[in-house]
C-alpha cells in the first residue's frame, strides 16, 4: 500500500529521496472519503509521473462557520485501502495544527475565475482552497497536480494562482465522473435520501438540456431562467445559480461561443454543484 506520512518533514524526506532518483511526481489534493471520481484522477496522475503524491486534509479554512466541516464525511481506512488498489505511492494525512500552527496568519487570495457564482454564496472558499493549495505545492514540490472538472470554477482559480505566482506546477483537468444516471459523484452525495438521489439527478439533465440550446444560439438569458425553473420543478428546493460563463476566465461568454455552463442547487441541508461544457456553434 501507500506510504502514509502526516508530517511536512517526513513528506519532504520521501519526495527528496525520489527525486534523487530522477522520478517525476504527481499530485492529486483532496478532503478524503474517496470516490471513483478522485480515483480516476489518481489513474491520469500515474500517467503523467512516476509518483503519485495524495493528500488527504479535509480543509477547514475553506469551510464557513454554518458549513459541514464538522459532518464532513472522514473514512482514512477505508480511503488507504482504495489508495492501495489504484496504486498511488504516497497518502500525506497531515492534522489541522501541521498544516495550521498555533499563530498562522496568511491567506492567499486569486481574483479574476474567483468572483461571482461560488464566491457570491461561500465568500471565502476560494481563499481557503487557494492557501491549502499553495502550501501543499510548496510542501510537496510536484511536477503536476491533477484536478477535477467537477469542481470547474475551483480549477479555474487553480491555475490563475499558478500562472500568478509563478508555481512551476502543470495543472491538469479531469473529466468528471457520474454515476450511470448522470449524477456527478461527490462526497456529499452520501448526505442524500433515496428519494433526494432520484431528484438530484436531475441536475446533468437540466444542464445537458440547457447546454444543448446554448449551443445552437439560443438565448442565454432564457435559457438560463428556464434551466432553473425546470431545477425547481424538478424538486431542488433552491437554486444558488446557473449561468452561462467564458470557460477560462469565468468572465461573460459570447453568444456565438462556446463556454461553460455552472449551476449550485439545493437539496434538503444538502448543496451540490454541476456543470458541463458548451459547445463551440
Ligand atoms: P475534494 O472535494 O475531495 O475533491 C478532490 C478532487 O477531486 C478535486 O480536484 C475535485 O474536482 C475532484 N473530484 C471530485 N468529484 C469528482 C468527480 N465526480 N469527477 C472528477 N473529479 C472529481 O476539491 C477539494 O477536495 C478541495 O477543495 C481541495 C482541492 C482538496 C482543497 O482542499
Amino acid at each position: 500500500g501507500p506510504i502514509v506520512v502526516d508530517s511536512v518533514a517526513a513528506l519532504r524526506a520521501q519526495i527528496r529521496d525520489w527525486r534523487q532518483d530522477g522520478q517525476t511526481i504527481a499530485m492529486v489534493p483532496t478532503m478524503g472519503a474517496l470516490h471513483d471520481g478522485h480515483i480516476s484522477l489518481i489513474r491520469i496522475a500515474l500517467e503523467k509521473a512516476e509518483r503519485c503524491v495524495v493528500s488527504i486534509f479535509v480543509n477547514p479554512t475553506q469551510f464557513a462557520p454554518t458549513e459541514d466541516l464538522d459532518k464532513y464525511p472522514r473514512q482514512l481506512v477505508r480511503d488507504l485501502d482504495r489508495l492501495r488498489e489504484a496504486g498511488a505511492h504516497l497518502a500525506f494525512t497531515p492534522g489541522v495544527t501541521e498544516m495550521y500552527p498555533a499563530g498562522f496568519a496568511t491567506k492567499i487570495s486569486v481574483g479574476g475565475p474567483s468572483s461571482g457564482l461560488e464566491t457570491d454564496f461561500r465568500p471565502t472558499f476560494f481563499d481557503g482552497v487557494a492557501t491549502v493549495v499553495t502550501k501543499l505545492f510548496l510542501q510537496a514540490a510536484p511536477d503536476c497536480a491533477v484536478f477535477g472538472e467537477k469542481d470547474y470554477q475551483q480549477l479555474c482559480v487553480v491555475r490563475q494562482l499558478c500562472r500568478d505566482l509563478d508555481l512551476p506546477v502543470e495543472i491538469i483537468g479531469a473529466p468528471t465522473v457520474r454515476d450511470p444516471h448522470g449524477l456527478a459523484m461527490s462526497s456529499r452525495n452520501a448526505y442524500l435520501s433515496e428519494v433526494e438521489l432520484g431528484v438530484a439527478r436531475n441536475l446533468n439533465l437540466v444542464l445537458r438540456q440547457t447546454a444543448a440550446k446554448l449551443a445552437s444560439g439560443g438565448d442565454e438569458a432564457s435559457a438560463v431562467g428556464e434551466a432553473a425553473e425546470a431545477l425547481v420543478r424538478a424538486g431542488f428546493r433552491k437554486v444558488d445559480y446557473v449561468a452561462a460563463r467564458e470557460a477560462v476566465t469565468l468572465g461573460p461568454r459570447r453568444q456565438d461561443r462556446g463556454g461553460r455552463l455552472l449551476a449550485a442547487v439545493w437539496l434538503g441541508t444538502t448543496r451540490l454543484i454541476d456543470n458541463i461544457e458548451i459547445s463551440p456553434a
